[in-house]
């Protein structure tokens, strides 16, 4: 039978951004015989609308049945006040820590005509192709205790930096993995010059290392790999890191290629009796209220998740460069949507436009 895919669109721009993504699964079932099983539901402030719950129990039960999961994006002012526990990005957490996705895959890759987009000197940037692993589920903002007390006459507020054995070790293995389909280079980054966590982090690694003889390895200190990102960013290939320095560090490396409408996202877990990692993958983006239901969304943060997809859950990591490149070219031959317009000289295409382009 077909590969399962299970497509969750969302709110605001999730939506248009999906349906370009639908079309691009069309072509590859089309012109490349590959065909998928793509069942569709709601998300976020539709599934709100729709059950009252921001992600409905059938839904959750579907996710982890299918091979990948892709999302759109969830939120919107509309849903701004409602209770916590009904929160649109209540249901992304949900499926995230029921599917157990402990690796986040942030790549930050910058292409050549974007250069000019990025924060640094484009010939700082120009051809980067780094990938960021983030341990998701553990470390501060999970850890045990955590929360606002009383002590001696004043408030504390408590997070644990908290990780075990296991939790390292699993995430470590999918840096290594990952780093063996690339470069072949893995740089660590924690603070075990300082912190408990991170001297128990070095050593897990280091020992996980053995099974990966053929990666290189490299040990540095967080705040030290945030400096080296911005200086010379091309000396990385794989970073693998903790939750908290991963929520920073990839929010860092974004910047260095420009538009939020150009990241996409990985998130994998344990692997399925397929063999296939639980796997959810999603625009760096949100619902961007602002430009939604007007064709202005670039597709692209999208269409590249998709393409993660193909490498990462479908093994077919030659149709996922056939659809980089595409867009690569696209990109070359001066196609911009409006959040990629540097000067009032071209105009932008629309949504559509942009997937008619890469499509071409
Ligand atoms: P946002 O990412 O939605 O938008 C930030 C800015 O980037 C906006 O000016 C937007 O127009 C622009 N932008 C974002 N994606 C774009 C694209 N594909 N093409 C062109 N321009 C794009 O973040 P914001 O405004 O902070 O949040 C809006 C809503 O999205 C909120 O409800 C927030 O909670 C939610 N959100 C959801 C996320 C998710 O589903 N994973 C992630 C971030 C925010
Ligand atoms: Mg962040």
């Amino acid at each position: 039978s077909n590969p399962s895919l299970l497509i969750l669109p969302g709110d605001g721009i999730g939506a248009e951004v999906m349906a370009e993504v639908q079309r691009v699964i069309g072509w590859f079932g089309d012109k490349r015989g590959l065909a998928f099983d793509v069942s569709e539901d709601l998300v976020g402030g539709a599934a709100y609308d729709a059950h009252g719950t921001p992600l409905h129990d059938d839904t959750m039960a579907r996710a982890q049945e299918v091979d990948a999961v892709l999302l759109g994006a969830v939120g919107g002012p509309k849903y701004d006040d409602l209770d916590f526990s009904v929160k649109p990005e209540r249901g992304l957490l949900r499926l995230r820590k029921e599917m157990d996705l402990f690796a986040n895959l942030r790549p930050a890759q910058c292409f050549d005509a974007l250069a000019d987009f990025s924060s640094l000197k484009k010939d700082i940037v120009a051809g980067l192709d780094i990938m960021i692993v983030r341990e998701l589920t553990s470390g501060s903002y999970f850890g045990e205790p955590r929360g606002i007390f009383e002590e001696d006459g004043q408030r504390v507020g408590i997070n644990t930096q908290r990780y075990t054995e296991a939790e390292i070790d699993r995430v470590a293995r999918s840096a290594f993995e990952l780093a063996r389909r690339r470069n072949g280079k893995v740089c660590s980054m924690e603070k075990a010059n300082v912190m408990e966590s991170g001297i128990l982090w070095r050593e897990v690694v280091t020992a996980v290392h053995k099974d990966y003889a053929d990666v290189e390895l490299s040990h540095m200190y967080a705040d030290n790999g945030a400096m080296q990102l911005v200086r010379a960013p091309k000396q990385f290939d794989v970073i693998l890191t903790d939750n908290l320095f991963g929520d920073i560090l990839s929010d860092c490396a974004a910047m260095l290629t420009g538009s939020l409408g150009m990241l996409p996202s990985a998130s994998l877990g344990a692997p399925m009796e397929n063999g296939r990692p639980k796997a959810l993958y999603e625009p760096v983006h949100g619902s961007a209220p602002d430009i939604m239901g007007q064709g202005k969304a670039n597709p692209i943060a999208c269409i590249l998740s998709f393409a993660m997809a193909l490498r990462y859950s479908f093994d077919q990591g030659t149709e996922a460069a056939r659809l980089e490149t595409a867009i690569e070219g696209v990109l070359a031959d001066g196609v911009r949507t409006g959040d990629l317009l540097g000067d009032a000289n071209t105009t932008a295409v629309s949504t559509s436009g942009m997937t008619d382009a890469i499509l071409a």
